[in-house]
């Protein structure tokens, strides 16, 4: 049997939604999904800052389009998904990317601060998965959920213990979901970055502390570029891991296993 790799890689036809696409992550990948060949639906709060994106995907030839859309609301939510509907048709791939990542001790994370890591961590995982679940099964369509999760998902930081349990929900909500949704043929997949240089973190990684922490605890001693996170991300949402569902994919350099 011969495989036609470039093709199995491809996301010619299928419409992909990415949370958290103004910025970071999310629209790096926003515009490798409109490359692979996809009609991109960019997802996020800040609408003026999707509109650029937008721009310079749709300046390459690739289809794409803004929706305002906050995790933390069912509504919102809907609403984005009805959007992307009417313009390219069910959505056929999830990047569940949008996220918060501010540190805190312990001793002083306030009620109000809990909530609104785990609402829109979590919840807003959850919410969105289920949405496009739900759409897709009603259509009687496959699909991939991609969901963004961090090896604080997987292992304890300090100053980080609301987005270590935010970030370990989405890696078993994603086992959970790989589970039940494997009968409507939707795979749910999470990768697990490790330290990626994104407005989240900038002003940690630029200072001495943050290099030092890079240099000595990271085995690969740097921090991941966005490109590393290219060939994961379309793993998972094309054919090419048409086999893939509950897997979690750390990409860290390494960090995952730095020893202890
Ligand atoms: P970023 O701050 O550049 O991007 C996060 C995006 O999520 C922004 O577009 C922001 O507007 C959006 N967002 C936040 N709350 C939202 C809401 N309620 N509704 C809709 N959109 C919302 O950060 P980055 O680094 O690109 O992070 C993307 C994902 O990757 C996050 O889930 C983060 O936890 C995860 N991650 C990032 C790592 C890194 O080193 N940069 C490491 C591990 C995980």
């Amino acid at each position: 049997m011969t495989t036609d790799f470039a093709r199995s890689f491809a996301l010619a036809g299928r419409t992909v939604l990415i949370t958290g696409a103004s910025g970071g992550i999310g629209a790096h990948l926003a515009r490798v999904a409109g490359r692979a060949g996809a009609r991109v639906v960019l997802a996020a709060r800040r609408v003026d800052r999707l509109e650029q994106v937008a721009k310079d995907i749709q300046w390459e030839d690739c289809e794409a389009m803004s929706v305002a859309l906050d995790v933390t609301n069912r509504e919102s939510v809907e609403a984005a998904f009805d959007a992307a509907e009417a313009h390219f048709g069910v959505v056929d791939v999830v990047l569940n990317n949008a996220g918060i990542g501010n540190g805190q001790r312990p001793l002083e994370i306030s009620e109000d601060d809990w909530r609104a890591m785990l609402s829109t961590n979590l919840d807003g995982v959850w919410r969105v998965a289920q949405v496009a679940a739900q759409r897709l099964a009603k259509a009687g369509r496959g699909g991939s959920i991609v969901n963004v999760a961090s090896i604080l998902g997987l292992r304890a930081g300090t100053g980080y213990s609301h987005y270590c349990a935010a970030k370990a929900g989405v890696v078993h909500l994603t086992k959970s979901l790989a589970l039940e949704l494997a009968r409507y043929r939707i795979r749910v997949n999470v990768i697990a970055p490790g330290y990626f240089k994104t407005e989240m973190n900038d002003a940690y990684f630029d200072s001495d502390k943050g290099q030092a922490y890079i240099r000595d605890v990271v085995p690969m001693r740097r921090l991941g570029v966005l490109e590393e996170l290219e060939g994961p991300f379309l793993l998972l949402a094309s054919e090419a891991g048409s086999f893939m569902t509950g897997s979690v994919l750390a990409v860290d350099g390494g960090h995952l296993v730095s020893s202890l």
